[in-house]
């Protein structure tokens, strides 16, 4: 959460730092600023709410400067506010963070005993005066941003900007990422690659704990004992780095549509054409007695489905965890256990916290990414990339799918690798598995139209069985997620448990329910919400249309598919049913209010 910036250029730099922050809104939006150095002096601007806000300011007051850094905002400390949208300037230094000083309050009562006074309520502002601090007795300004770096407890990235320095910029990491680019005589400083996108090709990861110093024309970096560090320049692939809608209203819309294309990707990684799966180094199932999947949100969910694959498939024990909550069990570790952390972003702070915690307890750790420079790849003993390309819109659509189709993969080696048969079909039919989401995207009039009438209710709920239970539970977080209506999912049979309660005709029911061996099940689950008034939206294939439609208020009909493949299948409606009703109550799709994409703090 937050993305930052920075732009040592040769032209006006207001607009390029304007265009990097585009790039990483998706990482918060309460705020933006920018701060530049022009003519010896820094100056500043900087807006509530999204970047155009900013923009808008910009038009009124201009900020000259060919140095500068710049902030996109996802608040932790203190409320969305000019005054404490970042750069945060104190004196001669200007500061933009990702991440949290845990120890802010403690640095905060030293400064104050020096008779310092606090303008905001961020964590940021300390840093600022810290360092303004420690300039006071003359100490130059790296020396002084280094004493800072060294008393920060916490995660951060962060990015110093200096008064009369225009060529001079100091980056340090921990915990959080960032990436240092390389131009023309320019020098650049970014969240992530896709900030820089624009600017360079060349990039360097900072690493745990580095401080860097940047100019015009050179780099040093430092690692956390203050030794020189070599570092590996980079080429990255613009095509991984393209941000656009490619004519879609929303990047959601486009990334929806994306699907057969990166599943097709995320399948031909790993499944050649004589059917053999190959994985990477290091990850032998043959030495795999259990596994531990951990991860957030979606991911979180994409991991409940595989432990559906894993178990039944491949006959291996599973757990599934919620990350934030994995360390604080404590969990017993046993000899022989995989502990996979399945994350889009490869940042988010809870599953990289508990993937630390898993280091030296687990034999195998692997890291199920879309980014593979991001920081649970790096810490992982094996690399599982998912290969969906850059996904822009806060709500995950295209990387649950990736995640999904990569899982299964593993889960069908591990029964390879055990001696066990494959499902039939398997892995042949995966092949089909692009056109069949292709043909699934088709419910999409249907979908709209629902929307229209789900947009009118207060709660919705969503029921599914088996491994489409996990699926039920995805939808109902993509909706609430974008549409702000409250949802629930709930495994169909746990319905009479309690559930049932909430259901009367203002309460709609969707229920995911394929022609499987569960089939008769859920329906009769979904006639227990009929005969209570609900009305129901049933997803299901022509089989289960045919034998179920009558008395449900709608029926959206997908492909016929092997069982297995029925979870991936299953997202594309889940996905389209929040993207609709969020459209029908007119709410922000890709940045939905409260969120950020890139979770950095726990
Ligand atoms: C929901 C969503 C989130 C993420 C979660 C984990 O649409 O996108 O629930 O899935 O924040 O993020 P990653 O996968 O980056 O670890």
């Amino acid at each position: 959460m937050c993305g930052i910036v920075g732009v040592l250029g040769s032209h006006e730099v207001s607009p390029i730092l304007v265009e990097a922050l585009k790039r990483l809104e998706y990482r918060g939006y309460d705020s933006a600023g920018i701060a530049t150095v022009n003519a010896g002096k820094l100056d500043r601007r900087r807006a509530v709410g999204k970047l155009v806000n900013l923009s808008d300011e910009l038009v009124h007051n201009p900020l000259p400067g060919k140095s500068g850094i710049g902030h996109t905002r996802w608040a932790t400390h203190g409320a969305p506010s000019v005054t404490n949208a970042h750069p945060h300037q104190a004196g001669r230094v200007a500061v933009v963070h990702n991440g949290i000083i845990e120890n802010f309050k403690d640095l905060r009562a030293t400064l104050a005993g020096h008779g310092i006074t606090f303008a905001t309520q961020t964590d940021t502002e300390t840093v600022a005066l810290l360092c303004e601090f420690h300039m006071r007795d003359g100490t130059g300004p790296v020396e002084a941003a280094r004493k800072t770096v060294a008393q920060l407890d916490g995660a951060f990235a962060l990015a110093f900007l200096f008064d009369g320095e225009e060529d001079l910029m100091v980056a340090a990491r921990k915990g959080s990422p960032l990436a240092i680019g390389h131009g023309d005589d320019e020098m650049y400083v970014g969240s992530d690659a896709i900030a820089l996108a624009s600017l360079t090709d060349q990039v360097t990861y900072l690493e745990e704990g580095d401080f860097a110093v940047l100019t015009r024309q050179s780099l040093e970096i430092r690692d956390s004992k203050g030794h020189l560090a070599n570092r590996e320049l980079r080429q990255i692939t613009l095509e991984n780095t393209r941000v656009d809608k490619d004519g879609h209203k929303h990047f959601m819309a486009k990334e929806i549509a994306e699907q057969p294309v990166a599943v097709d990707k995320a399948l031909r990684a790993f499944l050649d054409d004589q059917d053999v799966i190959t994985l990477p180094e290091g990850l032998d199932f043959s030495k795999i007695e259990r596994l531990s999947l951990v991860a957030c949100g979606t991911a979180y969910y994409a991991c409940m489905v595989a432990k559906y694959w894993f178990e039944t498939i491949a006959r291996l024990p599973v757990e599934v965890d919620v990350a934030s909550e994995f360390r604080y069990r404590e969990p017993p570790v046993s000899p022989g256990t995989l502990a996979l952390f399945v994350s889009q972003s490869g940042e988010t702070a809870d599953t990289l916290a508990a993937l630390r915690y898993m280091q030296g307890k687990a034999d195998v750790i692997a890291g199920l990414v879309n980014v593979p420079e991001s920081s649970i790849a790096r810490e992982s003993d094996v690399v599982l990339p998912i290969h969906a390309g850059p996904e822009i819109s806060v709500a995950s659509t295209k990387a649950f799918t990736c995640q999904l189709t990569v899982l299964l993969l593993l889960a069908l080696k591990a029964a390879q690798t055990r001696g066990l048969p494959l499902p039939a079909g398997m892995p042949d039919d995966l092949r089909a598995l692009p056109g069949l989401i292709h043909q699934s995207l088709a419910s999409e009039v249907q979908i709209a139209s629902a929307a229209r009438d789900l947009a009118t209710a207060r709660d919705i709920i969503f029921l599914g069985r088996g491994q489409l239970y996990p699926l039920a539970l995805e939808g109902a977080l993509k909706l609430k997620e974008l549409s702000y209506i409250h949802a629930e999912g709930y495994a169909s049979g746990e319905l009479k448990h309690g559930p049932i309660a909430l259901i009367d005709d203002t309460v709609p029911v969707i229920v995911m329910a394929p022609k499987d061996a569960l089939f008769e099940k859920t329906i009769s689950n979904m006639q227990e919400v009929m005969a209570r008034g609900g009305r129901v939206v049933l997803v299901t294939d022509p089989d289960g249309a045919r034998e179920a439609s009558e008395g449900t208020a709608e029926v959206i009909t997908l492909p016929r598919a092997p069982v297995t493949l029925a979870p991936i299948l299953y997202a594309i409606p889940a996905q389209q049913i929040a993207y609709f009703t969020a459209i029908a109550k007119g709410t922000d799709v890709d940045q939905p209010r409260n969120l950020a994409k890139s979770v950095t703090v726990e």
